[in-house]
């Protein structure tokens, strides 16, 4: 695990872009794992002016997202499938068949969890998994208390994930209750996670996932177990971490040679 505390959320979206920028131009099949929520708004940003202005590809590569509401409608924006095309995809070369979300609004909710999670095997896997972390130490949508070897399935969002996602609904009543989401096995079988954080709000559960224990009660905390994670930070999410000195050590002396 490698942590990365940076100056601004500006920074944390220029060296996440340059990875997957990294992915884009060495892979011949790409395979992306693609964040809904706030926190990834300014990577996809900079991913899209690297599309228009630099003429970044993404045409050889997939993606799939982590997760969706359930019982959403056809149409509604909020659908996690919505956002991701209105934010990212919409705007790049991916061919719009290329990006694979959990549907939601699935007549057979629990056979589209193993229809999803088959069809990220088949994929070959997800070479780099972008992740943003809640405020309550959840990943994608594996609340505190999930198993660690979990795999996609229907979750129940608690009281605070869902308040904090009123935002993007009229009351914290409109949010749905239940979810799909990759597991955290799943998410473990990710060629390299990169999780996001950013703002104050985000500082305790990052420090929590980075170095509290590894267990279920901070779902992010998979970070510590996966063999190749890099977390990456700003400096006010990175406000509440006991070893940030050494972090800022590694990062200063980091070898050129040695990719993220
Ligand atoms: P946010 O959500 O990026 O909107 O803060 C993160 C998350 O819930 O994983």
């Amino acid at each position: 695990m490698e942590v990365i505390v940076l100056p601004t959320a500006a920074d944390v979206a220029r060296l996440a872009a340059d990875v997957i920028e990294r992915l884009l131009t060495t892979s011949p099949d790409p395979v992306l794992g693609l964040a809904t929520g706030s926190t990834p708004e300014p990577l996809y940003q900079e991913l899209i002016r690297r599309h228009r202005e630099e003429g970044l590809s993404f045409a050889h590569a997939r993606a799939f997202t982590l997760d969706e509401y359930v019982g959403l409608p056809a149409g509604h924006p909020e659908r996690y499938a919505a956002v991701i095309r209105r934010g990212l995809t919409d705007h790049l070369d991916l061919k719009p068949e290329a990006v694979q979300g959990p549907d939601g609004s699935s007549a057979d909710l629990l056979g589209e969890c193993t229809r999803y999670e088959q069809s990220i095997v088949d994929a070959g896997g997800v070479d780099v998994q972008i992740t943003g972390i809640g405020s309550d130490g959840h990943i994608a949508f594996n609340e505190p208390g999930s198993s660690l070897a979990s795999i996609t399935r229907l979750k129940t969002l608690n009281a605070l994930t869902r308040a904090d996602n009123s935002r993007f609904f009229s009351s914290a009543a409109d949010v749905p209750r239940h979810v799909l989401t990759q597991g955290l096995g799943t998410i473990l079988r990710s060629g390299h996670l990169l999780l996001l954080a950013t703002g104050g709000s985000k500082a305790d559960a990052a420090a929590r996932a980075v170095e509290g224990p590894l267990t279920a009660s901070c779902p992010a905390s998979i970070v510590q177990l996966h063999p190749h994670a890099t977390v990456l930070l700003d400096q006010a999410a990175g406000a509440a971490l006991e070893h940030g000195e050494y972090y800022a050590e590694v990062w200063a002396n980091r070898p050129v040679w040695q990719p993220l």
